[in-house]
């Protein structure tokens, strides 16, 4: 039998019968007031951007926002002898502590609510990963995407970082809210969840003129301007739809057919990969930009003038060669069917060097997309085949994860699946 705490009675109507639900309710109806006072505070005249982020709605924050500059992101494990039950618990427990983190107010149990309650613009993305099925009982409706990814010839994966049962992308303006929602989310989930393996990143957005998903990476390079829109209208990319053969509800209907429980979520594929700054430092600014096919000063393409301008692959050199490198990195990831295309937010990583190692630093790769199998693996697997970036990157772990659909009012993460 899992423990049953004192937070556990007050949070799980599941369990505790009505005075458990009763709490449930206002304690929801508490964040929503506090919601509604915070949400005000953000649309004053002077705030650039909202400082808090909805967690309540059909989908999850997360995914199409422009990505916060710092991130964590934490591989949790369900407990030997795992049941549905379980999995509910941990959402119920999730759903009340993030909707709380979100609002800029500390869960219930915190022990530092200041630290929760200056609005950073916090969004925690929660995903499920093959395990999280199996303990459900719910194999027989697993997305047939929810599996490992391929083996690619460039990946030198290594324990540290497997796949996981669940994930939470934990993302905010502060570092502070990143680790204090970090904190507050895996003690929390004990024993329903323990966690695994945290990987941290940052990011910088190029201008606030230019809030989106383009930053700089630590090879210097504009990384992210080649994406699906993010308005809406390349949602059938990003979003799963509402499942055709559930009759859904409709909403979702443009959108992909959803696997059940799913619609209003999408994939997240999550892949470490080692950039060597030592090997780079050795290439000079031309090797560096043929190896990409693009500008490092201003990510333009290296036919164009500015970012935005498209690629010409035909163009070629006073020798006749192609300009764009048929192996270079943007012509090897560009699609090559119309639905290979994916979201990416990834972030950097630095973390410190093992003795006698100067740098370790690399990518949090990470990408949305509505079917990786369909979206991201042909890409991954032509640039595992040959990209002049390989040269100095290194794929060490590999993950994917469905991310779940936003939980709508008086509903807990995941409810369209476990219900
Ligand atoms: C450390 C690893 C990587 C680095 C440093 C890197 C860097 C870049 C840069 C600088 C660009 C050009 C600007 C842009 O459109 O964003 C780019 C484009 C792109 N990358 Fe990567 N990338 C990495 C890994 C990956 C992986 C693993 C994938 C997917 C499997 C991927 C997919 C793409 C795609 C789809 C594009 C846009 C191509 C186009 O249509 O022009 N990248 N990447």
């Amino acid at each position: 039998m899992e423990g049953l705490d004192r937070r556990a009675v007050l949070r799980t109507g599941l369990l505790a019968g009505g005075a458990g639900a009763a709490a449930v309710a206002a304690t929801h109806l508490a964040v929503e007031a506090n919601r509604a006072g915070v949400g005000s505070r953000a649309a004053a005249p002077t705030a650039v951007r909202p400082a808090v982020l909805p967690f309540r709605g059909s989908r999850q924050s997360g995914v199409v926002d422009a990505p916060q500059p710092f991130a964590a992101f934490v591989g949790l494990d369900l407990p030997e002898g795992a049941t549905r039950l379980t999995c509910r618990r941990l959402m119920r427990v999730w759903t009340d502590d993030i909707e709380r983190l979100m609002a800029a107010r500390g869960p219930l149990t915190d022990l530092e609510p200041e630290l929760a309650a200056v609005p950073s613009r916090l969004s925690v993305t929660v995903a499920v990963g093959p395990g999280f099925y199996a303990a459900a009982g719910l194999d027989a409706v697993r997305p047939s995407w929810l599996a490992p990814l391929p083996a690619f010839a460039v990946d030198r994966l290594n324990r540290d970082w497997p796949q996981t049962d669940v994930l939470l992308q934990i993302r905010a303006d502060s570092p502070v809210s990143v680790a204090h929602a970090a904190r507050r989310l895996v003690v929390g989930a004990e024993p329903l969840a323990v966690q695994r393996w945290v990987q941290r990143g940052f990011r910088e957005p190029l201008t606030d003129a230019r809030p989106g998903m383009p930053f700089r990476n630590l090879f210097g390079q504009v990384d992210g301007t080649v994406q699906p829109a993010t308005d809406g209208s390349d949602d059938r990319l990003v979003w799963l739809g509402a499942d055709p053969a559930t009759g859904g509800d409709g909403a979702e209907a443009a959108g992909t057919p959803a696997p059940k429980g799913l619609a209003g979520g999408t994939s997240l594929v999550i892949r470490r990969i080692a950039m060597n700054l030592d090997t780079w430092d050795q290439i000079d600014r031309a090797g560096r930009e043929h190896a990409v096919g693009r500008r490092l000063g201003s990510g333009a393409p290296l036919t164009g003038r500015v970012e935005a301008d498209l690629p010409d692959l035909a163009a070629t050199d006073d020798l006749g060669f192609p300009v764009i490198d048929p192996v270079s990195h943007v012509r090897r990831a560009m699609a090559t069917e119309p639905h290979e295309r994916i979201l990416r937010a990834p972030y950097s990583y630095d973390d410190p060097p093992a003795p006698g190692q100067r740098s370790n630093c690399g990518l949090v790769f990470v990408s949305f997309q509505a079917d990786p199998v369909r979206q991201f693996v042909p890409i991954q697997q032509r640039l595992a085949e040959a990209d002049l970036l390989n040269i100095w990157t290194t794929p060490l772990s590999s993950g994917v994860y469905a991310v779940l659909p936003g939980a709508q009012a008086g509903e807990d993460l995941g409810a369209a699946l476990l219900d």
